[in-house]
């Protein structure tokens, strides 16, 4: 992706969210030359990687198969030093884009329509071979459970959600306008919890066409040893 679209996306997701009238964190405006300044007060931003996430999952087509996401909080596995064992998310899913198929190995996550359009969701069972299983998936929609037939299809307005266990394959997508999504879930390890079905890649390659003006969660410079 080119750094121009990086920084208009994060632009735009910044607008959207005001939009909605959700509040981002400090750390979500904090600049190159801010985060230049930062030491180990900021580590659990760092190592915990929260923050901004725009991805294509290395496709290069961004406006069909991509999001835009900022992780609020979130912890990690095995780390005493960052106990949390809980992650929450916003997405920003454009219309005509989806979200590749994938399941977790370890994470359970609610997906949650805050607000704008409709969030279509393709659900399937992963078979013992990490294949789409020919089963029902079950699933519980705000506390109401659910059977949805292999590949079939929930649609969520604002204000519902859908829980999604580990080893449950979701695609999705927006209709009617682009949505504002949260995610409320078990610790969330991008770098090894992610199975996607066909096979992608999770961050994307970038070409620097103009400065960063937010940096994304892999980019934040280590503080220095002494810290400020
Ligand atoms: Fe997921």
């Amino acid at each position: 992706m080119k750094r121009s679209e990086i920084n208009a996306l994060i632009r735009n997701a910044m607008r959207f969210c005001a939009r909605h009238k959700f509040a981002l964190p400090p750390f979500a405006f904090w600049t190159p030359a801010e985060w230049a300044k930062k030491g180990h007060e900021a580590d659990e931003i760092r190592d915990c990687m929260l923050g901004w996430d725009v991805t294509d999952m290395g496709t290069g087509l961004f406006k069909t198969c991509g999001l835009v996401l900022f992780t609020l909080r979130n912890g990690r596995y095995n780390n005493r030093r960052y106990p949390k064992s809980y992650c929450e998310k916003m997405l920003v899913q454009a219309e005509g884009q989806y979200t590749p198929m994938h399941f977790h190995w370890l994470k359970s996550e609610d997906i949650i329509n805050r607000g704008g359009g409709t969030l279509v969701i393709q659900l399937y069972n992963a078979s013992k071979s990490e294949g789409l299983a020919r089963g029902d998936v079950r699933v519980s929609t705000d506390g109401v459970a659910r059977r949805v037939r292999a590949g079939g299809t929930l649609c969520l307005k604002p204000g519902e959600s859908i829980t999604l266990t580990h080893h449950v394959y979701h695609k999705f997508w927006a209709e009617g306008g682009p949505v504002l999504l949260g995610e409320v879930s078990a610790v969330n390890d991008d770098r090894n919890d992610n199975r996607f079905y066909d096979p992608l890649g999770r961050f994307p390659k970038i070409e620097e066409d103009e400065p960063a003006q937010f940096l994304l969660c892999t980019e934040y410079p280590r503080a220095g040893k002494r810290g400020r």
